[in-house]
């Protein structure tokens, strides 16, 4: 599906949409350019499975998870590979086994710098800035019921 957001406030709004879409295990790629809103559409996230607090891209390490107090989602994890240099890494970094926990939800920002790790199964999510405060979001989803 396929939708065109004029405000960040919209793209939050329609992540939350999303996040009534997903089941404990599932995994979220989110492609897109630097500003094109991938954070901003995991906060969506966030707040859509009840997250209640404020939610920013880890800085200092690669992934912060967030504990999810109702539904059968315990965890959301944001992973964010922005800084991620060369991938031999991914080794280290211990996101393999989070991507193998089934009560949790994984979100990755930059997904490209481990695109041979990825599950076959992440629901890949495109973010492409239009304008100012236009973007359009691509996501995989296909029996989604928005
Ligand atoms: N339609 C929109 N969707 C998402 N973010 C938007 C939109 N319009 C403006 N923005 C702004 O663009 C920036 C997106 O930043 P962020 O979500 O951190 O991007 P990324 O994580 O992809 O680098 C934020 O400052 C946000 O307020
Ligand atoms: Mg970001």
């Amino acid at each position: 599906m396929e939708i065109i957001t004029n405000s960040a406030e919209e793209t939050r709004s329609f992540a939350k949409k999303i996040s009534k879409n997903l089941k404990p295990g599932n995994i979220l790629s989110l492609y897109g350019s630097l500003g094109a809103g991938k954070t901003t559409f995991i906060q969506g996230l966030a707040q859509g499975l009840g997250f209640r607090q404020r939610v920013f891209s880890p800085t200092f390490v690669i992934a912060r998870p967030y504990k999810i107090e109702q539904g059968n989602i315990k965890t959301l994890y944001h992973i964010d590979l922005y800084r991620l240099e060369g991938v031999g890494d991914i080794e280290n970094t211990g996101i393999e086994e989070l991507l193998l926990d089934k009560e949790a939800v994984s979100t990755i920002e930059w997904p490209e710098k481990i695109e041979k790790w990825l599950p076959k199964k992440a629901i890949k999510v495109r973010l492409e800035t239009l304008g100012k405060e236009k973007r359009k979001i691509t996501v995989d989803l296909p029996n989604s019921r928005l």
